[in-house]
């Protein structure tokens, strides 16, 4: 008998519970743009423009040709000589004490460390606490895992904190995960101390909540302002992991590296599905992450410089032509409100307009979550100049 199923519709339920995927949109308008040869400005995904450092490079370069060891699988926690390196930096940047053996994790960046813990704990109809916007594995990772969303909705009037006041006792009860994301994708907030975090802490503690911090911006800080780490507030290693990644601060978002930190028993699930799955990270991907991590921050400095520049000159520049933007403490991105004429315009209806008229490609803020839509994310991700050029079609689109 012939074979009637339909493969385009036979995939899993979990896969098909996940929001339509709006930066897709964009993609095929894009390539519209490119196809008629239109000079698009490319400022939609958070994708840095910025080269490795060439110390790094040339570490992975000398283990691939010198250390034919480092070819065969490596340790899926990681090796010791990588976390040993993780718990070091911890200790330096943020004064948080962590034992190497049980209290770090390697990745294979951050992402993959997020969508896995999801599938570590949550069983179908689990409930997790996610930010709505948010970086959207912390949505997709729940709903991927067979989980339930309940939304913490990121407000302006609320400095993009979600009111833990205003979750349903019954939904704090029944909660495995919360996720949070500060300095925040996609609205740029940050925490200015720790009194958020202290007030996360004796939530989570009350409901007995596992809270997953991702803090893979804490190095993009801009002028005097510096990241905390959720662990260092007392008693938040009880309930508590934080998920670190070398995308953006060192430039090596294609590497696939990253790491977690925190609780050694919320860890050992995730380690423990990982060694299932994969095999961890590329062992000579590991060791140029040591190098990053030890050797000179002259190179973050730099690349912080360069996304402050390209901040100023766009935030003083939407300011200029009366689209009102926050300046941005951290991040590499400016999250803008919909320009008053074009309210009445979903963000994918305003990315799709502004792609078209301009050739400038933003992501909608929809892509986020619901709580996104009246926004839109600019990527801080090209040369002056193009912002510059950016500016130039922004004056003649708004007037
Ligand atoms: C908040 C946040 N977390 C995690 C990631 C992914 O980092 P990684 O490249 O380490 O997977 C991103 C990437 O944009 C992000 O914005």
């Amino acid at each position: 008998m012939a074979n009637e199923k339909n493969f385009s519709v036979c995939y899993s339920d979990k896969l098909k519970r996940l929001p339509p995927y709006l930066f897709g949109a964009i993609d095929i308008l894009k390539k519209a743009a490119y196809d008629k040869k239109l000079d698009v400005i490319d400022l939609g995904m958070g994708n840095p423009d910025l080269s490795t450092p060439k110390h790094i490079i040339e570490r992975l370069c000398d283990t691939l040709g010198n250390h034919p060891r480092s070819h065969r699988y490596p340790q899926a926690k990681g090796m010791p000589k990588f976390r040993k390196t993780v718990a070091q930096w911890c200790k330096n940047r943020f004064d948080i004490e962590l034992d190497p053996e049980n209290e770090v994790l390697a990745l294979i960046g951050s992402k993959e460390g997020i969508a896995h813990l999801c599938m570590a704990y949550l069983d179908s109809g689990d409930i997790a606490l996610a930010p709505n916007p948010a970086y959207p594995v912390h949505f997709n990772g729940i709903l991927l895992a067979g989980g339930t969303v309940y939304d913490l909705p990121l407000l302006p009037e609320n400095n993009y904190l979600p009111d833990l006041g205003k979750i349903p006792e019954e939904i704090a009860i029944k909660a495995k995960l919360m996720f949070l994301n500060y300095p925040n994708n996609p609205t740029t907030a940050v925490v200015d101390n720790l009194d958020f975090f202290k007030e996360v802490v004796s939530f989570a503690k009350k409901y007995n909540i596992i809270v997953c911090h991702d803090n893979a911006y804490s190095e993009l800080c801009f002028d005097d302002y510096n990241a905390p780490s959720f662990l260092q507030v007392p008693g938040a290693k009880e309930i508590g992991i934080e998920f670190f990644s070398f995308s953006k601060t060192y430039n090596m978002a294609g590497w696939r590296l990253g790491f977690v930190v925190g609780n050694a028993e919320i860890l050992r699930p995730l380690e423990k599905l990982k060694s299932y799955l994969d095999y961890g990270v590329f062992t000579a991907i590991q060791l140029a992450g040591v190098c990053a991590l030890k050797d000179s921050q002259e190179c973050v400095k730099e690349t912080v410089k360069i996304y402050q520049k390209r901040r100023d000159i766009m935030v003083k520049g939407l300011n200029k032509l009366g689209w009102q933007v926050k300046n941005p403490k951290a991040t590499m991105y400016l999250w803008v409100a919909l320009p008053e004429k074009y309210k009445h315009l979903s963000s994918l209806q305003f990315a799709e307009l502004l792609i078209e008229k301009t050739g400038i490609a933003v992501a909608p803020g929809a892509g986020f979550g619901t709580y996104g839509d009246a926004y839109v994310r600019i990527a801080l991700i090209t040369h002056n100049n193009r912002f510059h050029d950016a500016l130039l079609r922004l004056k003649k689109f708004l007037k």
